[in-house]
């Protein structure tokens, strides 16, 4: 097992959301977090985990323009040194009938170039041992209707974390977390949020944030972890 504490993880779309909670709910000290629109967040966000004793570095980047990534990695090097997780999490999650698809190219920049970019940049910092460590989607399996883009994107990203892990194994672990419903997207009425989870889930609730954290936790910690897809869904029907 290796320990949290001291590592360098490096969290994209970390602001808001999913990111939050996972920056706020892992154990390590020392946060590079990613942002595009959510400057405000991000400071907040900063300033509470500087407030728990903890350092985190904050930088603006839209992955629609791929070169700002390089900057991005360029940023970690020079506040930190090294990285030792990366964890894939900014996405576009936009409902797109097929047929009224005018950009066919950001989602898939998003949601599949920029993590793969972000793997290949974090690869210069990365030393033996480091993971990667992709958020996936069920989309990727059972695709969502009116979201073909992002389904796509999704089922693609989870076939790069194989390809991944085989182009960097020994060294560098690579790993995919499959999520269920766990926040519903802005805008998303709750009771049809809640009508869904009972409908189509197991557990007849939706994840929540700390479980997501919780699977993270083991998938960084525990080094036996390669090329797997850990799917945390609450069972779904
Ligand atoms: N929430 C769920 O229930 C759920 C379920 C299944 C899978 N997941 C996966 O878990 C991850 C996190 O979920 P989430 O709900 O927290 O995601 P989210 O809110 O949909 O997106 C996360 C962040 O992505 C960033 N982003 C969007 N467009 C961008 C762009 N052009 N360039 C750079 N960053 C951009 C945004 O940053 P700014 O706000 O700074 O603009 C946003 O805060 C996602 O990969 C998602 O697919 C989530």
């Amino acid at each position: 097992m290796i320990s949290l504490k001291d590592k360098v993880i490096l969290i994209t779309g970390g602001a808001r959301r999913l990111g939050r909670a996972i920056s706020l709910g892992l154990p390590s000290k020392k946060f590079i977090l990613h942002y595009n629109q959510s400057k405000r967040s991000a400071v907040a966000l900063q300033k509470e985990i500087q407030r728990n004793g903890g350092c985190a570095e904050i930088f603006q980047a839209d992955f629609k323009d791929l070169s700002s990534i390089k900057s991005l990695f360029d940023f970690t090097k020079k506040k930190f040194g090294r990285l030792d997780v990366l964890i894939n999490s900014a996405c576009i999650f936009e409902n797109q009938p097929f047929e009224s698809i005018t950009d066919f190219e950001s989602t898939l920049r998003v949601n599949l170039l920029a993590p793969l970019m972000c793997a290949h940049q974090a690869l210069k910092l990365m030393s033996n041992g480091s993971t990667i460590i992709n958020l996936c989607d069920i989309s990727a399996i059972h695709p969502f209707r009116n979201y073909p883009l992002h389904s796509i994107s999704k089922a693609a990203l989870l076939h790069s974390t194989q390809v991944l892990a085989l182009e960097l194994a020994p060294k560098i672990r690579v790993n995919s977390l499959l999520l269920g419903m766990i926040l519903p997207s802005e805008g998303f009425p709750k009771k049809e949020f809640d009508e869904i989870c009972n409908k189509r889930i197991l557990l007849k609730r939706a994840g929540k944030p700390e479980e997501v954290t919780h699977a993270l936790s083991f998938l960084i910690e525990n080094e036996y972890m390669n090329a797997s897809v850990l799917t945390l869904d609450g069972g779904r029907v």
